[in-house]
């Protein structure tokens, strides 16, 4: 097989920053998706309908001509989150759903939950409106070990949201571990998992290969080959509730090369492509497909997408790096070769 033509696919979790950070990327996501959600966590978060709208148009209007890429928003859940906010968010054909960043988890979370209990008014009115949780899933408690954080957030956390909210629909964002699929599988249809090119590619070595590999460190971080394993079969083997979200964070080379890199792998630049390496490494793309372009649709209950893309069996170089404003942007995987490319979006 040297070509492969799919529904346009889209992409379930995407981080496109603000002002001329966002100007700089906007055009790779827009140049392999056809929509994306939209991640709320600027500085200050998106905490409600009028700020995420407004962040819609900033968007739409940093999109290069022509594009139909359409940015899905979401609102950044914190402890003064009201139902009032829900309501009026979720009447928006345009915001779908509230992300919920345990505070102190990962880039921009410091405004994030502190307890999840006290939500739970707002968890009530988002079942009623049949608006969206997003679930940044780690627990941030300084006793557990980072590789840890996922499989302990599912015990002490999102087991009790599932079984309080049994009709709330609830997106396990960028799973990492065996535990989180096998977790996923075992619940009913109201809760499924993105899952990132990167955590498909590599396992935890890839932090530690040959030196310090800032530009692998991402939240969740990679976990063991056994957990990327359970990631790829449940990627590549069809299965109704896991589709694709890049978590494509983009941090200048500076904030990732530094005494203290911030968390977060740039991808949107070949996302496309990198999820169909990982499908060539398990030799089968019958779900290729399923899994780019139809499972998160169907999902949000949105409808799937009208165009196609193509795909041919061609090596190619990824760029050492792409500009950005105050230093380059690395992307993931910078130089290295993949073995398809996107030739047609239309
Ligand atoms: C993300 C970012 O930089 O915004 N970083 C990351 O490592 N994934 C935040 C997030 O999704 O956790
Ligand atoms: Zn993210």
């Amino acid at each position: 097989m040297n070509k492969i033509s799919i529904i346009t696919p889209d992409d379930w979790h995407l981080h496109l920053r603000d002002e001329s950070f966002m100007t700089a990327i906007v055009g790779d996501s827009a140049n392999q998706f056809g929509r994306a959600i939209i991640m709320p966590n600027l500085n200050p978060p998106v905490r409600d309908c009028a700020q995420a709208l407004a962040y819609r148009e900033r968007i739409k209007a940093a999109l290069p001509k022509q594009s139909r890429f359409e940015p899905m928003m979401t609102l950044y859940l914190t402890d003064h989150t009201s139902i009032a906010d829900i309501k009026t968010a979720s009447k928006s054909k345009f915001i779908h759903g509230a992300k919920l960043y345990p505070a102190g988890a990962t880039t921009n979370s410091d405004a994030g939950v502190t307890d999840i209990g006290k939500l739970y008014p707002v968890f009530e009115q988002m079942q009623k409106s049949g608006f969206m949780l997003q679930v940044h899933g780690e627990v941030t408690s300084p006793e557990v070990d980072i590789f840890d954080r996922e499989k302990i957030f599912i015990e002490r956390q999102l087991q009790r949201i599932r079984k309080d909210f049994p009709e709330l629909g609830i997106v396990f964002e960028h799973i990492t571990t065996r535990e989180a699929v096998e977790f996923v599988r075992a619940c009913d249809a109201s809760l499924a998992a993105t899952i990132t090119p990167h955590h498909l590619l590599i396992n935890r070595n890839a932090l530690f290969q040959g030196g310090i590999r800032p530009h692998h460190y991402c939240l969740p971080v990679a976990k063991r080959e056994r957990h990327r394993r359970a990631l790829l079969e449940a990627a590549c083997g069809g299965e109704k509730f896991f589709f694709a979200g890049t978590d494509s964070a983009p941090h200048s080379k500076s904030a990732k090369e530094s005494a203290c890199g911030c968390a977060g792998i740039y991808s949107a630049h070949s996302a496309v492509e990198l999820y169909a390496e990982a499908f060539e490494s398990s030799a089968d793309f019958t779900h290729f497909e399923t899994f780019m372009s139809c499972n998160g649709a169907d999902f949000y209950g949105l409808p799937q997408n009208t165009g196609s893309i193509t795909l041919e069996r061609t090596e190619w170089t990824i760029p050492d790096s792409l500009p950005y404003p105050e230093s380059d942007l690395i992307p993931f995987k910078a130089g290295q070769t993949l073995h398809w490319k996107l030739v047609a979006n239309g």
